[in-house]
């Protein structure tokens, strides 16, 4: 042992003699030259060992560099919505630092419901300013995992269920944070659109479902946004986790995509150190080693991807290339990044951060029902009561990786009491615990029944009653690490929201969820605001709604439906989700297997909806969502013209443009998003009825008309064939679709694709 340890010591010494560290004649440190040349530079000077530690973490959020040539640590930081509070070294404890509070940006299924690409150029560029000021190199987000079932606790950090909108909307975040030489690093990579057994389920689905459905964001992620590094997921698809899943990351990610980025896992997402060696990971991130849980215990030497590598390497069973790949892609990220000498310095909170803030938000609620109680203009001596827990609840703590230490936080109760006046009254109306941690928690009958009747005796006295609950981040409500146990709202709320509408007919509900829910009142109340988690401004941008100063226009980025069984996942049952524990690996309707991992007890899930997901499902399936994908009202209304298409024919090299005439017919400027879907007549393989290819926010003036404009290419046609493996688009008839949601559509025109 001693004589090994005195070889080894000989050999580091000896190639530590034969590389010379830096000087100013370094090529790798001089900007001017091209980042390939800079890369082998460095790699040249690099040891064995150096090489391997650049490849997994030192820390709970960094990865070393190489101190001998001044190569700077990766620092990383939760993502997505803002900056996370600094935490331990070692575990997962927050360090208590003062200087660490941010701005929390609005969820990312707020700015999803914007259906405005402004608004996520608007956040990337904020919450990349805030990161370099803070001195992250990697902001972990944004997420683009499909929304697939409403029980998912993560949805709130993801953005719907279209992989077109997901698509349209991550592109510029992702540009706009880099900008500030802070990298995105696009999760979770793939299939991760649930919680429960998030660490070892095996997902099975056809190639159809993953290249139409849950594939397409994350390529315009990569190849659009230009990502500079993606998270991989827990999960496994083909019974190989997905951190280092070789026809995931090698085939699809490397060799489709051109990926030049560097993967990470997700914490504690590696699991073999051969695959992680050979199957396109770069760095590991958060394992726990020895098979210990303590986190005081293991070492990052332990990581697969640290001692157990160069072992390997040593003994020639993986080749040394293998971690010359890995350092290239890392290198370069350092080089984007850490060492980018022409980074701005960035910014911390402030008024400006605020007021994006506060711009998406506004721009994200969706009015789903008003029968003429809403806008609330605010008047003296209104009466006005307010009910529900989240109007003065920390939303952004709990949840999970996502949770932020916010420099200010506005709450909605705050902002009604300014705008309609301090004597605005408030009740609770029910209890449901401290963030995150008291999912569990009994509270006793008697308070519960006591908030309760408190609420509808006060509600009795208002004129207005205005109720914000909904869910919060609480485990098993939106919250990572669980996934929700009903769609029902939690702690008594459809009762507590019958017995105010019995009270009081003038019941304004505004929901705060990063997800869809039940609503058995539906009928009995007069209107139904949607809010997300927004974060710092809350408050600001809920009443500006409420009261008219803002005139809604989101959009639902996902449907909302009926009952629970009215969902594609659901409808399958248990196999299709969750899954089934300690089931064996049955046959997958794909033929991209061939891992040669044994899935063992693993849970295992095959998506047995297919392709079709949410208004996909709902469409084709001909079951009526309670409210579609794309549903949104406003306070004016908008007339939609006859639409034009530039030709009545399309070939393969050419395009058409769609050009609809958008009037607002009420007497004031509202934005409203005009969406273009794609029908097609006939085609070899079943197709949903209509899909997602266009849309686009206009803002219009009372009385105006603006025209707006569409080009459809054959890209927009096309289908993936899973029998050719690959994107086709069949000559015949296709409709074009234009409408206010997916179900409102206004406006039908019909071309020939030759
Ligand atoms: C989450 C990631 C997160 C990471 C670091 C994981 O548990 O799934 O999204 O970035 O932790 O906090």
């Amino acid at each position: 042992m001693k004589i090994e340890k005195i070889i080894l010591l000989a050999a580091m010494t000896t190639s530590c003699l034969s590389v010379s560290a830096q000087n100013e004649t370094s090529v790798y440190l001089n900007k001017t030259k091209p980042i390939g040349e800079r890369i082998e530079d460095a790699i040249s000077r690099m040891t064995l060992e150096e090489k391997v530690a650049l490849c997994h973490a030192q820390g709970k959020f960094s990865s070393p560099g190489v101190p001998r040539l001044g190569i700077p640590e990766l620092w990383m930081s939760d993502g997505p919505h803002g900056v996370r509070a600094e935490i331990n070294w070692n575990d997962w404890g927050y360090s208590n630092w003062t200087n660490d509070s941010i701005t929390a940006f609005p969820a990312l299924t707020a700015l999803a419901a914007t259906w405005n690409p402004d608004m996520s150029a608007l956040y990337g560029k904020s919450v990349g300013e805030e990161a370099r000021y803070r001195e992250k190199d990697v902001l972990l987000g944004p997420g683009v995992n499909i929304y697939r079932t409403p029980l998912n606790g993560r949805n709130f950090e993801y953005m719907g269920e279209d992989p077109y909108l997901a698509g349209e909307m991550v592109v510029p975040y992702i540009q706009e944070l880099q900008k500030n030489g802070v990298a995105a690093c696009v999760k979770h990579f793939a299939l991760n659109n649930q919680e429960k057994w998030r660490g070892n389920i095996n997902v099975k689905l056809s190639d159809r479902a993953l290249y139409e459905i849950y594939l397409p964001a994350f390529k315009r992620a990569v190849q659009d946004g230009g990502a500079w590094s993606i998270m991989g997921a827990y999960n496994q698809i083909w019974e190989e986790h997905c951190c280092h899943n070789s026809l995931l990351l090698n085939n699809i990610l490397r060799k489709e995509w051109g990926f030049d980025g560097v993967v990470i896992t997700d914490w504690g997402g590696a699991h073999n150190t051969k695959q992680a060696a050979l199957n396109g990971l770069d760095i590991e991130m958060g394992s726990f080693t020895n098979g210990l849980t303590s986190e005081s215990d293991f070492g990052y030497n332990d990581y697969y991807l640290a001692d157990p590598y160069l072992n390997m390497i040593r003994k020639g069973e993986v080749p040394e290339s293998t971690v010359d790949v890995k350092v290239r892609n890392i290198l370069r990220l350092i080089f984007r990044t850490a060492m980018n000498t022409e980074k701005p310095f960035g910014s911390g909170p402030n008024e400006e951060h605020y007021a994006a803030a506060k711009q998406i938000g506004d721009e994200s609620i969706v009015l789903l029902k008003n029968s003429g109680i809403l806008p609330l203009v605010p008047r003296t001596g209104m009466k006005i009561l307010v009910v529900g827990e989240n109007a003065t609840r920390p939303l952004n703590q709990g949840g999970g990786s996502s949770e932020l230490k916010v420099k200010d936080m506005f709450t909605p109760l705050k902002a009604i009491q300014t705008t309609y006046g301090e004597e605005v009254r408030y009740a609770m109306g029910y209890k449901s615990g401290r963030p995150m941690y008291d999912a569990e928690e009994i509270i006793p009958q008697v308070t519960l029944d006591s908030l309760h009747q408190e609420a509808v005796a006060m509600a009795k006295e208002a004129e207005v009653v205005i109720y914000i609950g909904g869910l919060n981040k609480n485990a098993y409500q939106d919250c990572e690490s669980t996934d929700r146990r009903e769609y029902n709202l939690p702690w008594g709320q459809d009762q507590l929201i019958e017995d105010l509408a019995a009270a009081n007919p003038n019941l304004i509900i505004a929901n705060v969820s990063g997800n869809a829910y039940a609503m058995p009142w539906l009928d009995k109340v007069p209107a139904v605001l949607q809010s997300w988690y927004l974060g710092t401004m809350i408050g600001p941008s809920m009443v500006d709604v409420i009261s008219g100063k803002i005139n809604p226009s989101g959009k639902l980025p996902f449907s909302f439906p009926k009952k629970l069984e009215d969902n594609g996942a659901h409808h399958f049952g248990e196999a299709s989700y969750p899954g089934i524990e300690g089931a064996s690996a049955g046959n997958a309707a794909n033929d991209l297997k061939g891992a040669d991992v044994s899935a063992g007890n693993d849970p295992q899930q095959e998506y047995l909806e297919d392709i079709w997901v949410g208004y996909r499902w709902h469409d084709t399936k001909k079951i009526p969502a309670l409210f579609p994908f794309g549903h949104g009202l406003s306070y004016t209304t908008f007339s939609y013209g006859k639409a034009t298409l530039s030709a009545k024919e399309m070939s393969a090299d050419g395009s058409l443009t769609i050009t609809v005439p958008i009037t607002n017919t009420g007497s004031i400027e509202g934005k409203e998003t005009v969406q273009l879907y794609v029908h097609d007549e006939k085609s070899s393989l079943p197709r949903p009825l209509k899909e997602l290819k266009g849309f686009k926010k206009v803002n219009i003036a009372p009385g105006t008309t603006v025209e707006v404009d569409f080009t459809l290419t054959p890209d927009d046609l096309k289908f993936f064939d899973d029998n050719q493996h690959k994107w086709i688009a069949e000559p015949g008839k296709f409709k074009v679709l234009i409408g206010s949601s997916s179900t409102d559509i206004r406006n039908t025109v019909q071309f020939v694709y030759k």
